[in-house]
């Protein structure tokens, strides 16, 4: 595994639309894998494809230790309830803002065999969904965020 830079933000590249994964190849598995090791080493609990500057549609997410969710063409299939909580992001150090979204998301995606699976997170995990997925079309928090402080 390998720790890869992350994209700040002003790259345009966290402005672009991702690709859906046609076939998993060991380089997508490869990509799982250090896109874990980055997102550990910077204390993260989510980062997705383009942060890492490839504009694949592939996210690794881990609100509790140990419980890694590897995301491959996710989509929110289903989201109900709100929330308005404080969110930032690896690519946008130092800043945090507050964003609505749903307090339940249930996504829709393929693990690394390529198998389709459904997952439903609430609170911190339905924000993570939300903040990672709006990074495959090139989605930042800032875009919706009031009250965006630095920190
Ligand atoms: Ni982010």
């Amino acid at each position: 595994m390998a720790k890869l830079k992350i994209v700040k933000i002003g790259d345009d590249v966290l402005r672009k639309v991702s690709r859906p994964v046609d076939t998993i190849t060991p380089r997508i598995l490869t990509l799982l894998d250090d896109m874990a090791e980055t997102m550990r080493a910077a204390d993260g609990c989510g980062l997705a494809a383009p942060q890492v500057g490839v504009l694949r549609r592939v996210v690794v997410i881990e609100t509790e230790p140990g419980q890694l969710i590897e995301l491959i063409n996710p989509k929110i299939i289903a989201f109900s309830g709100k929330q308005e909580e404080a969110e930032g992001c690896l690519s946008i150090p130092g800043k945090s803002g507050i964003t609505t979204r749903p307090m339940h998301v249930t996504v829709r995606a393929l693990n690394r065999k390529g198998e389709t699976f459904d997952i439903t997170g609430s609170g911190l995990l339905a924000r993570a969904f939300c903040h990672e997925l709006d990074h495959l079309d090139g989605k930042l928090f800032i875009d919706k965020a009031k009250d965006i402080e630095t920190r």
